[in-house]
């Protein structure tokens, strides 16, 4: 099976820190239409437009139209932050959610359940995921446990450096360590975006990835102070190739250029 993992496409008319972030959404699409066109699976994980705004979902509706991918590659969708989740389903109103409103959902493929999350809180950069959405994924990692189990979410659920230099992850840390402690053995893998750098690794025995953002790519942070920034280098999207004993996260920057395949002689 082939993922498609993208994050924070931030779309927004205007050029924000002097990037297009339209303008590098198109092209991380059409490198997938060139290049991952046998994915399965193709998932956004949050800050799809910058400001919330209805003009920006609208946008990002357009450019998928223009792209053309094929129907099994039309995104599934969550919210990050920089979302507005009303402005969000009025644009996107085949989404599910939970009963309680928010952009929570399953989807299954074969031994696989696919969870996302909505971890957003308006108003805020960290991100939130209260009683009723814990309550909601223990409920449903309960039913799902005999399944092989992958979480989508925009806010990464630990540091990824110093905790002190961390203060837009998850709030409920400790929470969700405790949910992921119960159902480790379930769970496979957690996909989320929001710091806008590559990253992977292991989380209470469960494997982590996170791409950078099509928009714009941030600096890792490993000093023991909050402490963000940008740099000129390559935003990526990532593919996940997973078979049955294997997770292999491969990470395309797509604005790659004079790329020279070796002939076979
Ligand atoms: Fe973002
Ligand atoms: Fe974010």
């Amino acid at each position: 099976m082939k993922i498609i993992h993208l994050s924070d496409p931030h779309i927004e008319p205007k050029l924000l820190h002097g990037i297009d972030s339209k303008q590098r959404f198109k092209l991380a699409l059409e490198h997938i239409k060139e290049n991952h066109i046998n994915a399965d699976h193709f998932i956004i994980t949050g800050d799809i437009t910058h400001f919330g705004q209805n003009n920006s979902y609208q946008i990002f509706k357009d450019i998928l139209v223009e792209i053309n991918l094929p129907k099994h590659l039309k995104p599934k969708l969550i919210l990050g932050n920089h979302d507005n989740r009303e402005n969000f389903k009025k644009n996107f109103p085949d989404i599910k959610t939970d009963k309680n409103g928010f952009v929570q959902y399953v989807e299954k493929d074969n031994d696989k359940t696919f969870i996302f999350l909505d971890t957003n809180l308006a108003g805020k950069d960290e991100g939130y995921l209260c009683e009723k959405r814990q309550h909601w994924l223990i409920d449903i990692l309960q039913k799902e446990k005999q399944n092989k189990i992958f979480l989508f979410m925009h806010h990464n659920p630990l540091a990824l450096g110093h905790k002190k230099s961390d203060s837009i992850g998850l709030v409920q840390r400790e929470e969700f360590k405790k949910i992921l402690l119960q159902f480790k053995n379930s769970i496979e893998h957690i996909f989320f975006g929001h710091q806008h750098i590559t990253s992977s690794g292991q989380y209470l025995g469960i494997n982590f990835s996170s791409p950078r953002s099509t928009w714009q790519p941030l600096v890792s942070n490993f000093i023991d102070k909050y402490r963000l920034g940008t740099a000129n280098t390559d935003p990526n999207y990532n593919v996940i190739l997973l078979s049955d004993d294997s997770i292999i996260v491969h990470s395309e920057d797509f604005l790659k250029s004079e790329v020279n395949w070796f002939e076979s002689e």
